[in-house]
């Protein structure tokens, strides 16, 4: 089974987080995830893609296949030049929002992915990357 090495995403709305979210799952699939673990990965990737569309505009979602020394699983990396964020820790706190949300999307992500690192500088963007490994 070949893999394409990475499935670049733009995104500007609404329609393409559904788009990143069923793209994602997709290859997920391929990856050889199934279940709950295939609801989880487009929960996560959703809510990275919405804050693109609700705190930067804009930007794009990467999804790729990761192989590891004996295992394997899914990377999505979610990334914009927009505000970016002042204060991290704070970001990642469950309940703060700057916006209208639920200020959950960051610190839920987290929790629903093995690995998650975000990196932002304020005035030039954001980048968020998460793994999903195949149990
Ligand atoms: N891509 C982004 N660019 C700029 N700020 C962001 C981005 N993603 C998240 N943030 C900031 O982090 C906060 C927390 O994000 P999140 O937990 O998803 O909550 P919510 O989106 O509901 O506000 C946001 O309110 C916003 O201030
Ligand atoms: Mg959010």
């Amino acid at each position: 089974m070949s893999l394409k090495a990475e499935i670049h995403i733009p995104i500007n709305s609404d329609a393409d987080i559904v788009t990143a979210r069923q793209q994602g799952r997709e290859l997920a699939q391929q990856a050889g995830f199934n279940g709950s673990d295939l609801t989880v990965i487009s929960t996560a990737i959703s809510e990275v893609a919405r804050n693109i569309v609700e705190h930067a505009r804009s930007g794009e979602i990467v999804l790729s296949v990761a192989n590891g020394p004996g295992r394997s699983g899914l990377v999505v990396v979610a990334r914009d030049h927009g505000p970016g964020i002042l204060d991290i820790s704070l970001a990642m706190q469950d309940g703060y929002s700057t916006g209208k949300g639920l200020g959950l999307g960051l610190p839920g992500t987290r929790r629903l992915m093995d690995e998650f690192e975000i990196t932002s500088k304020p005035g030039a963007g954001t980048t968020v990357t998460m793994k999903k490994w195949r149990r």
